[in-house]
């Protein structure tokens, strides 16, 4: 009884160590144009180097809700992205019908600068 209460928290504690987080600030110039994250990172040097990701696989559209999903494909039902600081606003399809909510979501959560190069 114990194990059954207790591995489910390792599970999710294991899967946050994985997860990158805190890339905003360490990187500037943000923009997004498709589904391409680009911004210039600070690498272990100390120096900018140019980066960018592709954002279906760090976020996932939750019945129009964006999240952070590793592999989460919410480019394919979200469009036209804007970042602001860490925050990525998009129009995504809420599901069943053509109707978009905007939502947002904090990518600090789920995206990282690992040595000037974006990851999720
Ligand atoms: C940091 O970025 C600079 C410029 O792109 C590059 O020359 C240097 O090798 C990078 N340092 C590391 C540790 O990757």
């Amino acid at each position: 009884m114990r194990f059954t209460a207790v591995l489910p928290v390792l599970a999710a504690l294991a899967a946050s160590a994985h997860a990158a987080s805190g890339w905003a600030s360490s990187c500037t110039g943000q923009k997004i144009s498709g589904s391409i994250l680009t911004a210039n990172c600070i690498n272990s040097s100390g120096l900018t180097t140019a980066t960018s990701i592709n954002l279906n696989t760090c976020l996932v559209n939750v019945f129009g809700q964006l999240g952070c999903g590793s592999e989460g494909q919410a480019l394919k039902t979200c469009n036209d992205c804007t970042v602001s600081s860490a925050t990525i606003t998009c129009s995504c399809l809420k599901g069943g019908n053509s109707d978009r909510l905007r939502s947002s979501v904090d990518s600090n959560n789920c995206i990282g600068n690992r040595n000037g190069a974006l990851t999720c």
